[in-house]
């Protein structure tokens, strides 16, 4: 099996970022990269982690004009981004600007969009204030629908929200953050989850940030968690998923 981790690359240095991504590029399936080392050294650390030969997440949650966001899409297609945050409550325009804008910059390369429902750190009062009425879960459904119908390839979503998503939007490829192996502290994530709880219940990439980098050994808390991921209990509920693909 290849791993179906993301590691999040939340460094401030781009050099300490593409060492770590180096000595974890043997053991994971790819790489995240955020605002953090977007804004401070820049969208050149893409091409640098694109060059190890995996696949690079550009957590950019574009939101803006749809003429803006397909320009930003096609300069992250160009540095060789596999896949672009995007928020969906931008709205339909704006996702199918963000994927044709990737799709040209790749150049035929294989790039989509993510689609941002809504953020894990929103509750469902925080929401009421905005406007929107109902859950946080509900809106999520509403959107990650809104963006398999308008050129989205994924959408990022807790654990919680994995079942509903299968329903509503089957063919969206799932990446879920908030993950945490048990024994490792939450921080500031409220609702964790861990890797064998995410991948069960049908994330296919899982995002994992600081219980990797922040590890004594970032390789062996890796390969710990790939293992974790063949027990038998995983394999056994993946295999009862009703999947489209
Ligand atoms: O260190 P940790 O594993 O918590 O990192 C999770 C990563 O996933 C961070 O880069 C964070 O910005 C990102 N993320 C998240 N929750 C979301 C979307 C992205 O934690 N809903």
């Amino acid at each position: 099996m290849s791993s179906p981790i993301l590691v999040a690359l939340d460094l401030e240095s781009a050099e300490e970022a593409i060492r770590l991504a180096a000595q974890l590029e043997p053991v994971v399936g790819g790489f995240k990269i955020g605002l953090e080392l977007l804004m401070g050294p820049g969208p050149g650390t893409i091409g640098a982690l694109v060059r190890l030969g995996k696949p690079v997440f550009v957590d950019a949650k574009l939101h803006d004009i749809p003429n803006t966001v397909r320009r930003a899409s096609r300069q992250i297609g160009r540095a060789g981004a596999r896949w672009l945050t995007v928020h969906a409550s931008g709205g339909a325009d704006q996702l199918e600007a963000a994927s044709e804008g990737l799709a040209e910059g790749a150049g035929g390369g294989q790039a989509g969009i993510l689609a941002v429902t809504v953020l894990t750190s929103l509750t469902d009062a925080d929401l009421a204030k905005t406007g929107i009425t109902g859950t946080a879960g509900k809106q999520s459904a509403r959107l990650a629908k809104l963006a398999a119908g308008h050129g989205a390839e994924g959408v990022i979503c807790s654990v919680k929200e994995l079942g509903v998503i299968a329903e509503v939007a089957p063919a969206l490829v799932r990446v879920t953050p908030g993950i945490r192996p048990v024994g490792v502290g939450a921080d500031d994530q409220k609702r964790v989850a861990t890797p064998e709880d995410a991948y069960a219940r049908g994330a296919d990439w899982l995002v994992i940030g600081r219980a990797i980098t922040r590890a004594d050994d970032p390789r062996v808390a890796a390969e710990v968690i790939n293992e974790s991921l063949t027990g038998d209990s995983v394999v056994y509920a993946r295999s009862q998923l009703n999947r489209e693909d």
